[in-house]
């Protein structure tokens, strides 16, 4: 019998304050038509000033960890998926793990953007594939409210704030992950970026007046590549797995825009029950996305045991990955 990588609990947590489409009617040139149709979404969850990145994924990680029936205390590794840290050091693992009370866990964050999750579960994967007994906490969390221009209406009808989590450890029966891919392409970064805050661009007036601290997009470009990205992910992933697109009984895509969710469905030759949805409730989340979608088909019962679960992301970088696992 093979060990593989399985999660055993998974969590979830939006902040209370919810922003919606009529509400960003009244704030800038936009319309709830104009939103629905063109990305899907029709309300956010953004973190109220004083909430933080850490906090989000606190709760997701409590929820995670009561669904596990796992103490914080026996957690060997904590990885975040985020590009939205509540400061650049420590990173926000660090403070989950100060927050959770797990002493005995390693901490650190991955730059991923979108596949902030699933690198760091691959990560995780890997890590129990050398030690099963290892229990991992992996996590996308994000407060992108912080880094959105809200006088940029491409971009601040999109993003929103949330946080997933899933915990992880080496299982012998049937479910647990399968494959995992992960591709980048670095050279194109510029389709989707936050310029400044980094050491290339230190905060200054300059650049507070170029708006280079906020996110950056040609949705477009943007568009294009994620679609091509992510069948190709998709493929490989299943293909690794050894499945064919009739094999599969969920699709957990990052939740970008429905648009994108519906050519997937299409190209792969899915039903529709067969596409996981909420990007209407939540709007992209970023790394949080994939794990928010996970923990709501697991606690709506969506997901049984034995099911096929592919889950794949597109983000800036660009970032892009795809992983398979029973469940
Ligand atoms: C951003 C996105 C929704 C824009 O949709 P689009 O169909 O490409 O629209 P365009 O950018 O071509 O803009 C079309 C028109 O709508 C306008 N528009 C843009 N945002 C608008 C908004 N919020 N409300 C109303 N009109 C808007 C544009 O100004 C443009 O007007 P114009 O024709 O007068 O110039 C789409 O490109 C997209 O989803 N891209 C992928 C983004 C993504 O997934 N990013 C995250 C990856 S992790």
């Amino acid at each position: 019998m093979t060990t593989r990588s399985k999660i055993v609990g998974t969590g979830s947590f939006v902040p209370e304050q919810v922003l919606t489409n009529r509400d960003l009617e009244s704030m800038i040139d936009t319309s709830d038509e104009w939103i629905t149709t063109r990305t899907g979404i029709k309300q956010r969850h953004i973190a109220r000033p004083g909430e933080n990145n850490s906090d989000l994924a606190v709760e997701a990680s409590r929820a995670a960890l009561s669904m596990a029936g796992i103490e914080p205390a026996e957690l060997d590794l904590i990885i975040v998926g985020t590009l939205t840290g509540d400061m650049p050091m420590p990173s926000v693992a660090c403070l989950v793990q100060d927050r959770l009370g797990a002493g005995h866990a390693g901490a650190f964050d991955v730059s991923a953007t979108c596949s902030g999750f699933l690198y760091s579960l691959s990560i995780a994967d890997k890590f129990i594939k050398d030690n099963p007994s290892m229990k991992i906490l992996a996590i996308g969390s994000e407060v992108l409210s912080r880094r959105t221009n809200w006088n940029d209406r491409t971009t601040c009808v999109i993003f929103a704030d949330g946080a997933g989590a899933a915990v992880v450890t080496g299982s012998d029966d049937e479910g647990g992950i399968l494959s995992t891919c992960l591709h980048a392409d670095g050279s194109v970064w510029e389709l989707l970026t936050i310029r400044g805050l980094g050491t290339a661009h230190p905060i200054d007036q300059d650049i507070i007046s170029k708006g280079w601290h906020y996110i950056e997009m040609k949705g477009r470009d943007v568009f294009k590549h994620a679609v091509k990205a992510l069948e190709s992910v998709a493929h490989e992933a299943m293909e690794r797995a050894g499945w064919t697109n009739e094999d599969l009984d969920l699709l957990i895509a990052h939740q970008a825009n429905i648009r994108i969710l519906d050519f997937l469905r299409e190209r792969l030759h899915l039903p529709k029950e067969k596409v996981f949805i909420n990007i209407d409730k939540y709007g992209n989340t970023s790394a949080a996305s994939i794990p928010i979608a996970l923990d709501e088909a697991n606690r709506s019962g969506r997901l049984k045991k034995g099911d096929n679960i592919l889950m794949i992301s597109f983000g800036g970088g660009f970032t892009w990955a795809g992983v398979t696992m029973r469940w």
